[in-house]
């Protein structure tokens, strides 16, 4: 993926590139003369990435939690040009596997400015991410300490820490991250070893509906770095406070700076040398994409209108069924009355179903409907599925010079 340029016909001077063979410059939210222009320049289906907008998530992240140093987690959004846009605004970087290494190395990252945090590797990924330079990766049992023997002199280990979020959308303590009581003992496993643990890392669950289990896992990490500290059996000095940093879908959320007020409280009551890092990625990457499909049949069954789109959940909505999301989904067409209807995915598969009693007007094919708040667990998760082509990412807004 490379800077987009736009060559000018009649019919789509509606995308107003800043310049004549410039990037493509929209105005959020976007109009429906913008999005019509685009399918018509790009195709359909479309992801379409408002770089603004990852921008302007990045800088309210990093604005609420002064300090912080944040690497964007890749997982959610592994796009070439956003991994760019976020370099120039001084971003770390986050991976957790070779395919993300080689996009950092491709956007130019410098390695130092990127961890590794999949608990679970084989020595492959372990040497990949080592060749690229990366030096920092995480742990959370006995096994996974081992595998650093042979690579301890060239990098040090963060121990992933597992504290359940009950209001986390995707809980992801459940499968990593050792009990707080285990720390102790790992530590003295990686101490035999002779592996460098310099900290504590934790994940509370992605799209968490209150910052409650972040000050826990906090303050529980805290004391244990104290604890490991005084006792000498390290010297812990990094926190990971993770990811997990919600998005609204639709319904009212609290501002992120009100949201992370109890997580800056708790972390000024940690010793002044530990150095705080996160891994946010659906925070920055969600609400930057807007979904683009188009109705390609119809079919009335029941009364009820079936509209069948160019893409489903085997695609850009596969974030529905791996990632639990509710994503805000209209017609761009407003006029006539709004009935209930069916939205279905292009794949023969009868699961492949976006929405039902959905409110839209009546269609025609070639009409578009769009997806707002897709771009995290979106493009990410999407497949193949019958060889249908997923959609085209398509960043817009990239404003600065990336090459
Ligand atoms: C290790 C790790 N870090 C960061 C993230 C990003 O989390 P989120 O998108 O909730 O910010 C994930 C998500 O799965 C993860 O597994």
């Amino acid at each position: 993926m490379s800077t987009l340029t736009v060559t000018k016909s009649s019919s789509e001077d509606a995308l107003a590139p800043a310049a004549a063979n410039g990037p493509v410059r929209l105005k959020a939210p976007f109009a429906r003369s913008e999005l019509e222009a685009l399918v018509i320049r790009y195709g359909s289906p479309l992801m379409v990435i408002d770089c603004d907008q990852v921008r302007a998530q990045y800088r309210a992240l990093a604005s609420a939690l002064p300090g912080v140093d944040l690497h964007y987690a890749l997982k959610p959004l592994p796009e070439l040009t956003v991994v760019k846009v976020l370099k120039t605004e001084g971003c770390f970087f986050d991976l957790a596997s070779g395919g993300e290494v080689d996009v950092v190395r491709a956007a130019g990252v410098l390695p130092e400015r990127c961890i590794h945090t999949h608990p679970i590797k084989r020595d492959s990924d372990i040497r990949e991410a080592l060749r690229f330079g990366v030096r920092t990766f995480v742990a959370d049992n006995a096994d996974e300490l081992g595998k650093f023997i042979r690579h301890r002199k060239r990098c040090e280990v963060l121990l992933r820490v597992a504290f359940r979020a009950p209001d986390a959308i995707v809980d992801l303590s459940r499968k990593f991250g050792c009990q707080p009581e285990s720390v102790p003992e790992l530590l003295a496993v990686a101490a035999r070893l002779e592996i460098k643990v310099t900290g504590l890392s934790f994940h509370v669950g992605s799209q968490v509906a209150s910052p409650s289990t972040y000050v826990d896992a906090i303050k529980a990490c805290g004391r244990l770095i104290k604890e490991a500290n005084e006792s000498g059996i390290a010297k812990l000095h990094v926190l990971d406070i993770g990811g997990g940093f919600p998005v609204s879908y639709g319904a009212a959320m609290q501002p992120i700076n009100d949201f992370c007020a109890p997580i800056r409280a708790a972390l000024s009551a940690l010793p002044p040398d530990v150095r705080v890092i996160a891994e946010p990625g659906r925070f920055i990457a969600a609400p930057a994409g807007t979904c683009v499909a188009t109705v390609i049949g119809r079919a009335v069954k029941n009364g009820v209108p079936w509209y069948y789109l160019d893409d489903g959940v085997y695609g850009s909505f596969s974030g529905q069924m791996f990632d639990h999301a509710n994503f805000p989904i209209d017609s761009l067409r407003s006029d006539g009355e709004r009935i209930p209807s069916v939205l279905a995915g292009p794949t023969c598969d009868s699961i492949d179903i976006v929405a039902e009693n959905v409110l839209l007007p009546p269609l025609e094919i070639g009409d578009l409907i769009i997806g707002r708040v897709m771009g995290a667990y979106c493009s990410a998760s999407a497949t193949d599925f019958n060889f249908i082509r997923r959609a085209r990412v398509l960043p817009v807004n990239v404003t600065v010079e990336i090459g």
